[in-house]
């Protein structure tokens, strides 16, 4: 049997959201679970660049091993009916830029864990699924919309379940996602984050993130602009990302732009604005990386509202 799943890609926390938010974008991973023939073979899995915004180098910081999220994934879901993954061979399709802050290892967790589930039988139901994926990656905020699509608030309970619900993104607002030529490991990203934070920074995000959902239902983008504004990781990541303080800065001149944000932990930023202006917007963000000599992809996308789907199963 042979079943593939694509995973669309997705950006965490849109500022204030830290953690307990994401949005699904239109580039996507695939992940292929075929069972052989081999009788006592272990799990095989390779990972194969898809596109030319891979650089396959950064393909091989992925561990193919048994201490891979992904085998972990799959051995999770084994498990959880009493049962040891083998004889399997997994492959990832790999176009979602790797450690960019775009939930490349959400996407392979997802896509793991929904293709298992396609070959067992479908033993896990979705609600079962995030919450899996959650326990592995330790918060919500990428593989729900990895999951679900769309634009996602998600947080976990004490009992490992998942409390979520989708929003809509406003049609006339355009999320640029600009990727730069450097990477950014999440484990450095949150290394960096202070253990507390102050009770002034905690009630700044409250209110950002209320202003938030209250300006995407409705489509208030006067209110997105206060709204977009974060003080639990930005101010402490900004200095793992070059320029990123000079692009904000030039940004805001801009009436059209509602915000900058970092995407997940980085290195990735997206610039949130009306579908207006939008070269003027991808120059500034070019040229100001270029001043610090970084290159850079960017590409204005629209939200991805389906989650992942399955999109081959053969006996
Ligand atoms: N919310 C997470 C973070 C996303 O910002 O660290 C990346 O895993």
């Amino acid at each position: 049997m042979k079943v593939s799943v694509k995973v669309p890609a997705t950006s965490a926390n849109l500022g204030p959201g830290f953690d307990c938010m994401g949005i699904a974008l239109p580039i996507y991973n695939t992940v292929t679970i075929e069972e052989t023939v081999l009788p006592g073979t272990g799990v095989e899995i390779n990972v194969i660049a898809d596109s030319d915004a891979i650089d396959p180098m950064s393909l091989s910081h992925i561990p193919l091993d048994e201490n891979s999220i992904i085998y972990k994934a799959v051995e999770l879901l084994y498990n959880s009916i009493g049962q040891t993954p083998s004889e399997l061979k997994i492959t990832i399709h790999s176009s979602i830029p790797v450690t960019r802050g775009l939930g490349s290892s959400s996407s392979v967790i997802v896509g793991a864990l929904l293709a298992a589930n396609e070959l067992l039988g479908r033993p896990a139901d979705e609600a079962a699924l995030l919450s899996i994926a959650t326990e592995i990656e330790g918060h919500p905020d990428n593989v729900a919309p990895a999951i679900l699509g769309g634009l996602i608030i998600a947080a976990q309970e004490d009992d490992g379940s998942v409390t979520y619900r989708k929003l809509e993104w406003p049609e006339e607002w355009a999320i640029t996602v600009c990727v730069p030529d450097f990477e950014l490991a999440t484990e450095i990203a949150r290394s960096v984050l202070p253990k507390e934070v102050p009770m002034k920074d905690a009630i700044f995000n409250a209110q950002r993130l209320a202003m938030l959902m209250y300006a995407v239902n409705t489509k208030d983008s006067e209110l997105m602009k206060t709204a977009l504004k974060d003080r639990l990781h930005q101010p402490y990541r900004m200095k793992l990302i070059p320029g990123l303080d000079k692009i904000m800065d030039n940004l805001k001149h801009i009436e059209d732009v509602l915000g900058c944000v970092i995407s997940g932990a980085g290195s990735t930023i997206l610039v949130i604005s009306k579908k207006n202006d939008l070269d003027k917007i991808r120059n500034i963000v070019k040229e100001t990386w270029a001043n610090q000599n970084i290159k850079c992809d960017i590409k204005t996308l629209p939200v991805e509202n389906q989650g992942a789907q399955v999109i081959t199963n053969e006996d």
